[in-house]
C-alpha cells in the first residue's frame, strides 16, 4: 500500500505553511495539509490545540496571519470579504456543534434559505429543501422551529443546510458534541453515507469513535501543528 492512494484525485483544500496568531498565542503554526476529493479527513487533538481556528481557515470565517489556503482551486486570501461570503455559500457546507439554526424559521425555511442566499428562487429552494428533509428522514418536522425539534433532528436539519448547494467541501466541527449517543450515531450514519457517495469531508471531534467510523484519514494536532497523519481502515 501507498501512504497516498488517491494522489491522482483532485486536490479539494490545500494548506500552506498557515500561521494564525491571536496576539501571543500562536493558534497555527504552520500547518501544510492536502485534501483530495472523497476523502473524509478527522481532525483530533487537545482542547486548545487549533482544531476550530483551522476549520475556520477552511471555511474562510478567519483568514491566516501568513501562508496561503486554497479550496477547490481558489486562494482564499485573493478574495475580498464578499467574494469570500458568496464562494463560503457556493462551495462550503458547515456543521456546528450547537447547530446554528436561526430560531424564528421553520425547518424548512432554515434549509431553503441557504440557496436563496445564492439567488435560488424561493420556489426552487423550498422544494430543494424538502428533498433534502426527506431523504434525512425529516420531511415530517419541515414546520416545526428549532425550539420545537430535538437535538438530532436539529442537527439533521443544519446537515440539509447545510448540503442545499451541493458544497465541494462539508467541514463539521464537533458534529456530535451535543447530541445523545442514538442521534450521534445517527448523524455519524449519515456523514458516512454522504461520503459513500462522494462528499469531502473534514470534521473536528474529540470522539475517537467518530473518526474511525466517518473518517479514511486521522489527522493529529498539537500545539497548533500537525503532530501526525495516519489513514483509517474503513468499518463496515
Ligand atoms: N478569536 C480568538 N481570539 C483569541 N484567541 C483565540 C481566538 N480563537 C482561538 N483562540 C486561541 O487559539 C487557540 C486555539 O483555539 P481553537 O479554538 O482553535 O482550539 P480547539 O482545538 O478548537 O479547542 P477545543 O477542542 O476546545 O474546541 C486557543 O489558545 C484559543 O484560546
Ligand atoms: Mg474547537
Amino acid at each position: 500500500m501507498t501512504s497516498d492512494p488517491d494522489s491522482s484525485r483532485q486536490v479539494v483544500v490545500r494548506l500552506d505553511d498557515v500561521h494564525k496568531e491571536y496576539g501571543h498565542v500562536k493558534a497555527l503554526d504552520g500547518v501544510r495539509l492536502d485534501i483530495r476529493a472523497g476523502e473524509a479527513v478527522a481532525v483530533m487533538g487537545p482542547s486548545g490545540c487549533g482544531k476550530s481556528t483551522l476549520l475556520n481557515m477552511v471555511a474562510g470565517l478567519d483568514r491566516p496571519t501568513s501562508g496561503t489556503v486554497q479550496v477547490h482551486g481558489q486562494d482564499l486570501g485573493a478574495l475580498n470579504e464578499t467574494g469570500l461570503a458568496l464562494f463560503r455559500r457556493r462551495h462550503i457546507g458547515m456543521i456546528f456543534q450547537f447547530f446554528n439554526l436561526i430560531d424564528d424559521l421553520p425547518a424548512l425555511d432554515n434549509v431553503a434559505l441557504a440557496a436563496q442566499l445564492t439567488g435560488t428562487s424561493a420556489r426552487q429552494a423550498r422544494r430543494r429543501a424538502l428533498e433534502l428533509l426527506d431523504e434525512l428522514g425529516i420531511a415530517d418536522r419541515k414546520d416545526a422551529y428549532p425550539a420545537a425539534l430535538s437535538g438530532g433532528e436539529r442537527q439533521r436539519v443544519a446537515v440539509a443546510r447545510s448540503l442545499m448547494n451541493r458544497p465541494a467541501l462539508l467541514l463539521a466541527d464537533e458534529p456530535t458534541g451535543a447530541l445523545d449517543s442514538r442521534s450521534g450515531e445517527q448523524v455519524m450514519d449519515l456523514l458516512i453515507d454522504l461520503n459513500q457517495i462522494g462528499q469531502t469531508l473534514l470534521i473536528v471531534t474529540h470522539d475517537p469513535h467518530l473518526a474511525s467510523r466517518c473518517a479514511s484519514r486521522l489527522i493529529e494536532v498539537a500545539d497548533g501543528r500537525v503532530s501526525s497523519e495516519s489513514q483509517l481502515e474503513p468499518t463496515a
